[in-house]
């Protein structure tokens, strides 16, 4: 089924100069944006937008390390997105991900890994409602 899922070019990826190389990535493995800016969390945006992981060790410097800088968001549309997404981008450590990877290629540790992607299409429906309206996306 055509779905959605919700990325961001997070603020190693977006500081080192890659965000137009892993948008071309994007649209060339058959994705098309629906929803894009340029735009930075603070603190507490940070932490609201990963509270599911807020138990997690990792929390406090996760929330730390995305409000360190700008970020691209996005929403974007194809055929069995979740799954094809989570493929192009690779595993969540680039240690582990695969060649031609966008985290094989641009990641720089598992905290700083130049991307997110949605888990599931709920989840991708409130990520992207989290950054953009109606007015602000194609439907
Ligand atoms: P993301 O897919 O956006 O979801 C949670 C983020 O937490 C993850 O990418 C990483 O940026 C960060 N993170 C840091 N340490 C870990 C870890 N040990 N396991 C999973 N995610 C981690």
């Amino acid at each position: 089924a055509t779905n959605r899922t919700f990325t961001m070019i997070k603020p190693d990826a977006f500081g080192a100069g890659n965000s137009g190389a892993i948008l071309k990535m994007i649209e060339e493995a058959g994705f098309k944006i629906i929803a894009l800016k340029t735009t930075r969390l603070d603190a507490k945006l940070a932490g609201e937008f990963y509270k599911v992981h807020q138990e997690r060790p990792f929390y406090a410097d996760l929330c730390k390390y995305m409000s360190s800088g700008p970020i691209i968001a996005a929403i974007l549309e194809k055929e069995n997105a979740i799954v094809d997404f989570r493929k192009l981008i690779g595993a969540t450590n680039p240690a582990d991900a695969e060649e031609g990877t966008i985290r094989k290629l641009y990641a720089t540790s598992i905290e700083a890994n130049a991307v997110h992607g949605s888990d599931s299409d709920e989840n991708a429906q409130i990520e992207g409602g989290f950054f953009f309206n109606a007015f602000e996306r194609i439907d």
